[in-house]
């Protein structure tokens, strides 16, 4: 008999309660933080879905790991496990090790970007668009059309339009693109993933104009999963098989091991080119650290290196992917509108489409994610037009494409009833949907406004 309940590919063997808080602490607790929910104190939140970077459970061997680590200053035996493991995924001949993705992403992007230039994704991450934007560059976005509509379900919504990567070479001139990369699985777009197909294509149009290409490669392991289940071809291959394939088509990539590496802190920059590598090192002995640490203890090597073998696992894919289209059913059953088919990390729910009332300027998914909170403790994030609108001197903004709230995963974190819980939540908040208003902004610093600006309810 094969049942097919989809159960948590694991035990728990040690616990960490969650505090029990009202609504009247919620609300107190907004005050003080000035609805930036940023701002709350972990304590604060029942069921924090604010990320799922750093945030997830380790598994014995992990913790058994860090004991073996090995804290050399240079030359650790724990780094050269981390190596061999990101090396027998990605086949990348240099592996650096970096406290977290940005700062992957920020040595990188000092070396190869200049003002005047243009980096080209799918959709950049706000840290890789800040990274770009710090040394002058410009981050551009090619995602298809299909990725802008929320409701539309299409297996790949996180593809890059291939023509129009051709048409901005032609526009920009490859001299002005120092690197094209694909985030997968693309978090901004609504953790959607990138199908081997369109990795392929892009990787073709850019060695055809000698273009080297990334992949922003946080959430490899959920997108190889997604192009076992979607993509003809890859049913009877295993996720290792595929990950590997997808990095075969790339010249390096950065990586927040928070995410895929199952780990709670590090990340790293693998990739071909000696030079590139070499000026990489330079930087990172400066800024992060010895080339054989990379800003990490030993132990952290150690848990990332088993954190990455422990990802490609099937058993743990297919449950992580179905936790998150689990809530995402009973969200559509309870009529609230959100970003189909759902992604591998997350929920994203359209708060434009939820709360039709509430202007774009008044900032409805933040209005959502402060509602989620104050009525059930939940953390979720704006991903709208406080983290990606474009303030102007006069006062007016640009607003993002889309307004949605994510709530985020941990890996092997929360059960079944705690999602139920989440579901609950949500279909209240939709049957209250009319009493939500908008907010506005009393105070914001000039760069990645979403993580520390003040809020006003309306
Ligand atoms: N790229 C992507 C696609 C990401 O999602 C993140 C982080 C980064 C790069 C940066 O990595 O945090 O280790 O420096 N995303 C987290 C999130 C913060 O909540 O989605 P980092």
């Amino acid at each position: 008999m094969q049942f097919k309940t989809v159960i948590e590919p694991f035990r728990i063997k040690s616990i960490e309660p969650i505090q029990f808080t009202t609504r009247d602490d919620h609300l107190a607790s907004l005050q003080r933080a000035k609805y930036n929910l940023f701002g709350l104190h972990g304590d604060e939140v029942l069921v924090d879905m604010l990320t799922d970077s750093g945030t997830g459970a380790m598994s014995n061997q992990q913790w058994a790991g860090m004991l073996l680590g090995d804290e050399s200053y240079a030359g650790s035996r724990s780094f050269y496990k981390f190596e061999a493991a990101v090396q027998d995924i990605t086949g990348f001949k240099h592996v650096i090790p970096t406290h977290q993705g940005r700062a992957a992403e920020r040595i990188l992007f000092s070396i190869i970007a200049h003002p005047g230039c243009v980096i080209l994704n799918n959709n950049h991450f706000d840290t890789t668009r800040a990274n770009i934007e710090y040394v002058g560059a410009e981050a551009r976005d090619l995602v298809i059309e299909e990725g802008h509509i929320p409701g539309l379900i299409h297996p790949f919504k996180g593809c890059m339009d291939v023509e129009l990567l051709r048409q901005t070479i032609r526009e920009v001139g490859r001299d002005n693109i120092p690197l094209v990369m694909l985030t997968v699985t693309n978090n901004s777009g609504g953790g959607q993933p990138v199908s081997m197909a369109n990795i392929r294509a892009v990787s073709e149009v850019c060695h055809e104009h000698g273009l080297p290409f990334f992949l922003d490669a946080c959430r490899f392991a959920e997108n190889a999963w997604f192009i076992k289940t979607r993509e003809d071809g890859y049913r009877d291959k295993t996720p290792l098989q595929i990950a590997q394939e997808m990095f075969s088509y790339a010249d390096g990539c950065t990586m927040s091991a928070k995410k895929d590496g199952l780990a709670n802190i590090g990340g790293f920059l693998a990739l071909n080119n000696d030079d590139l590598a070499m000026q990489c090192r330079n930087l990172l002995i400066l800024t992060e650290g010895f080339p054989t640490y990379g800003g990490l203890a030993g132990y952290d090597l150690e848990a990332v290196a088993q954190g990455l073998r422990e990802v490609l696992d099937e058993h743990y894919l297919e449950y992580r992917v179905r936790t998150v289209a689990y809530l995402a059913e009973k969200t559509v059953s309870a009529g609230i509108p959100i970003i189909q088919p759902p992604g591998g990390h997350a929920l994203f729910i359209d708060a434009k489409a939820m709360l039709p009332h509430i202007p774009v300027y008044h900032y409805p998914a933040q209005a959502l994610a402060i509602a989620l909170y104050l009525e059930g403790g939940i953390r979720g994030v704006e991903i709208g037009s406080v983290m990606f609108g474009k303030p102007h001197p006069d006062g007016t903004e640009t607003p993002a494409q889309m307004e949605l709230v994510r709530l985020a995963f941990p890996r092997r974190t929360f059960t079944q009833s705690h999602i139920d819980y989440v579901a609950e939540v949500l279909t209240y908040i939709h049957s209250i949907q009319e009493d939500i208003r908008g907010v506005r902004i009393t105070w914001q610093p000039p760069f990645l406004r979403h993580f520390t600006a003040h809020f006003e309810p309306l």
